[in-house]
């Protein structure tokens, strides 16, 4: 097993003696981790770092002698401290082992040549090392039947299980899915589910990873390699925004496991389901393995040449007609760092534009994401600290942020207030959860701020004055996780809150809860308008670029909304759509659809060919995740290593080659022979990202990462000699001729300054229209998005979207569960099956964006601050 023990700081030293060596320890560290920490590695095999030891298989027995004499003891239930003399290695110690182990084989299979596990399983390995040499086992053993399915990923051998409590404890004590349990008794007992209530856990499988035999395998990698097989590199999970750390393995030049990685800052190990099993839809037959090219209706395979010269002649075309305006960029969040920057260079140094936006219209501004003081998970988990929660529901959107804030509140103390209009995953643990209408964030908060006991938000006095005093009662500075609750509603009141929380707590760090995978890497290269790489405004670090590309845009462009809203009035010429699908992924459908129709031409970057890709005058296909390499940034803005394992399908090309090459057709070069260039450029002109070279990256003690900036150097600027010395001769040895007119002092460009969150003038809130419910629009993990629907064991996992609404609501049109309504928007209006949900606030009608049944975007209604649907009983 490769668990490490967890990363301590010794404050309070003992010393305890190991095999005749005296070692320093924690007090109150647990002896199995304080002898592997000093080169004493015990046996175990129910013991986990990560988890609450339960003394279950007594494997790690040693011997401990505390003053009255040496005594066999588990030491994964022992804590450090006092005079503790321990033997791990004597004659009894030996034994226990060699007892223990006979005793976990009498009913455990020998199938080990048929077993998933064989050649990495810690009971074949320390039966070996600790073991019997044979067994003295006459009788019949268990046998049961196999394998059973639990889940729709994970299946179980019962009679292998060794009941170490590690599924059953994960499933119950972190994940907080109690859906795995012990039955039956004595040697008859047996790991299982409920009759009907499969182990439906988005973090199952963690059970799988850490089962320490092959009772629980993974139906992804059943039977596809052997241990010995496979080849490994660690990487980032880009598969959302927390960036968990992971092993990539592979065999034949296929990516077939992924395995958690303990991060001690991020993941702790952990991974959700979507992130590990998500490797599947790279080598998916639809992956697009060429450039297309539109020839009539139809997009037909190219050469890599002609496409790329279809596609740079297009954008000169463009340029020729509108200028840089009439070309935009959308998405980008699926990319490297490096490529983000390669394509940022190409859209705003060398075409020109501004108008690129890596984000979808459901995220936040810029400045919110980047320019509020900023916080870690870790500050976020601080023991004992506070944490506000707004932003949308984590267990679907961020899993493993939502595990260790889980983990925060249930061991560490830490007060959680929840603002969501729905209950979320965090709200049984939350100390105040207040079911604020969707755009009323700011209103909220500043009644918590002003300790009112007056109901805001359509939250009642009571608890805004509740979760007020637990506030005005924080042990230092709260923690502001923030993002946008709701799909159908702008960004504006949660940007107000965020102003109002600054100016309100001292101290206050806000941790960013937007969920696309590289999205944070995206903004601070500068993937939104307004911005340049480096988090610095474009109009102050025009200059600054200036030196450097071959030219900066003159004003700041549109965000995606006003993108697609600009393509849509027949504004943008030449629309390029970046590891993007607008049709169905931006919240408002009918303006994407308006824009796709109008924009002139269409460029498509993507690993697989989606909706919008229909429109594509060229489509250009990408390397993705596994095969490429990089860095990749997180919601921290942690940035680590993405390393490449396997080749990309047919022809697929990094997106950063496939910017330099348009960048060449353009007739301009951006300089880069491999990713590593891109780097050394970004951290000599991105200040944010200044002193993080790509050796200081891989250096043995940033494996975790480095929280960019990881300091701020701001370029001395040269002296400046015509102010100092205006009356000096002439220097004989100035660049150029000193006596031609043609020279002069160098030009001083002063670093830009980082982004700073400029609070936007209060918007008022909107007034409750008590004859109309607020949408209010979320996502799910499993949904019908690209990467889901192209792995083969979690594709059938998302779940019919449903419109839920309060029976009150219903009632007064005669509906009920199962009944359909008709809700009218602004333009549309859709005809749903509603679901009577009396745990919902009333006046709101909910629903999951992107999945199969309703298409919510249709009502959604990007230009409003709250979309509003009236309701009628429909036939
Ligand atoms: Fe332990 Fe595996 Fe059995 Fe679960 S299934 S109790 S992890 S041996
Ligand atoms: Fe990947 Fe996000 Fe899941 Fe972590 S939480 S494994 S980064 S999808
Ligand atoms: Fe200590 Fe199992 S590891 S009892």
């Amino acid at each position: 097993m490769s668990e490490k023990p967890r990363p301590i700081t010794i404050t309070d030293p003992v010393t305890v003696t190991v095999n005749g060596k005296e070692i320093e320890a924690q007090k109150g560290e647990l002896l199995i981790d304080a002898c592997e920490r000093n080169g004493a590695y015990i046996p175990r095999f129910c013991y986990h770092p990560r988890m609450t030891p339960v003394g279950m298989c007594r494997m790690c027995l040693v011997e401990v002698d505390t003053g009255r004499g040496p005594a066999l003891q588990p030491s994964c239930m022992l804590e450090c401290g006092g005079t503790m003399t321990v033997d791990t290695e004597s004659p009894a110690v030996r034994k226990a082992q060699d007892g223990v182990l006979e005793f976990l084989l009498a009913n455990h299979p020998l199938d080990c040549p048929v077993c998933d596990k064989g050649g990495e399983c810690p009971l074949q390995d320390q039966t070996v090392a600790y073991g019997p040499g044979e067994s003295r086992w006459v009788e019949e053993k268990r046998h049961y039947e196999k394998p059973i399915a639990i889940s729709e990923t994970v299946m179980l051998d019962r009679e292998r299980c060794i009941l170490c409590d590690r599924c059953t404890r994960f499933a119950d004590e972190v994940a907080g899915d109690a859906l795995i349990h012990f039955m039956g008794r004595g040697s008859n007992t047996e790991v299982n589910t409920f009759p009907g209530e499969p182990f439906s856990s988005y973090f199952s499988g963690n059970t799988v990873q850490i089962c320490p035999v092959g009772a629980l395998t993974a139906k992804p990698y059943r039977f596809k390699a052997r241990p010995w097989d496979l080849e490994q590199v660690e990487s980032t999970c880009t598969t959302c925004s927390v960036g968990c750390r992971v092993t990539v393995q592979s065999s034949a030049d296929r990516v077939l496991r992924n395995m958690g990685v303990d991060s001690d800052p991020v993941n702790w190990s952990w991974l959700c389901d979507k992130g590990r099993f998500g490797f599947e839809s790279i080598h998916h037959a639809d992956r697009l393995v060429e450039p297309l090219v539109r020839s009539g209706d139809e997009l037909v395979p190219a050469r890599w040449n002609d496409a790329l010269d279809r596609a740079a002649a297009l954008l000169r075309e463009g340029l020729d007609r509108s200028g840089p305006g009439g070309i935009a960029v959308l998405g980008g969040a699926r990319l490297t760092n490096e490529a983000a920057y390669a394509w940022v260079k190409l859209a705003k140094g060398v075409i020109g534009t501004d108008h690129v936006d890596a984000q979808l219209g459901d995220g936040l501004r810029a400045d919110a994401v980047l320019g509020l003081p900023k916080a870690t998970i870790d500050d976020a988990c601080r023991k004992g600290g506070t944490v506000l929660y707004l932003g949308p529901d984590p267990k679907e959107q961020l899993p493993i942020l939502f595990i260790r804030l889980r983990h925060a509140v249930i061991h560490d103390g830490v007060t959680l207030i929840e603002i969501a209009p729905q209950a979320t995953g965090l709200s049984s643990l939350a100390a105040e959860s207040l079911r604020c209408r969707p755009g009323d964030a700011a209103s909220l908060v500043e009644a918590l701020l002003a300790g009112t006991t007056s109901s805001a938000g359509g939250v009642d006095g009571q608890r805004v004055a509740a979760a007020s005093a637990l506030l005005k009662a924080a042990d230092g500075p709260v923690t502001v996780v923030l993002g946008r609750t709701s799909l159908a509603e702008s960004d504006v009141s949660v940007v107000d809150a965020a102003a109002l929380l600054l100016d309100g707590l001292e101290g206050v760090r806000f941790l960013s809860a937007l969920r696309r995978a590289n999205v944070h890497g995206a903004l601070d290269m500068g993937m939104s308008p307004g911005l340049l790489p480096g988090r610095v405004r474009r109009a102050e670090a025009h200059d600054w670029f200036a030196q450097a590309w071959p030219t900066v845009p003159d004003a700041d462009g549109h965000d995606a909304r006003g993108i697609l809203q600009a393509a849509a009035e027949g504004r943008i010429d030449t629309l390029i759509l970046l590891g993007s699908d607008p049709l169905r992924d931006f919240p408002d459908h009918a303006l994407a659809e308006r824009a796709l129709r109008a924009a002139r031409n269409v460029i498509v970057v993507d690993t697989f060919l989606n909706s919008s890709a229909d429109r594509a005058d060229v489509v250009l296909a990408a390397a993705g995740f596994g095969e490429v390499s990089g860095t990749t940034t997180n919601l921290e803005g942690r940035v680590t290593i993405l390393n490449q394992k396997v080749t990309a399908p047919g022809t697929a090309r990094p997106d950063w080659l496939i910017a330099g090459e348009l960048a060449r057709r353009l007739d301009a070069d951006l300089g880069f022979a491999g990713v590593d260039d891109i780097w050394a450029e970004v951290e000599e002109l991105s200040i944010v990202h200044a002193g993080m070279t790509a050796d200081v990256l891989a250096a043995t003690g940033h494996a975790d990462g480095i929280v960019a900036p990881m300091a701020v150097v701001v370029p001395e600027p040269a002296p400046d000699d015509s102010e100092t010395d205006e009356t000096s001769e002439v220097d004989d040895d100035q660049p150029g001729d000193a006596a031609s007119e043609d020279w002069a002092p160098p030009v001083v460009v002063e670093a830009p300054e980082l982004l700073r969150f400029e609070a936007p003038p209060r918007t008022s809130a909107v007034p409750v229209d008590s004859y109309s419910l607020r949408l209010f629009v979320t996502r799910e993990l499993y949904d019908d998005g690209t990467l889901l629907q192209h792995c083969e064991s979690s594709a059938g996992l998302s779940k019919p979207s449903l419109v839920r609404i309060h029976p009150h609501d219903l009632a007064t049109i005669g509906v009920e569960t199962g009944g359909r309504v008709r809700l009218t928007g602004a333009e549309r209006s859709l005809v749903v099956e509603v679901v009577a949900t009396p745990s919902l606030p009333t006046g709101l009608a909910s629903v999951v964006f992107g999945q199969p049944g309703v298409e919510i975007g249709r009502l959604i209604d990007s230009a409003a601050l709250v979309t509003e649907v009236r309701m009628e009983a429909a036939p």
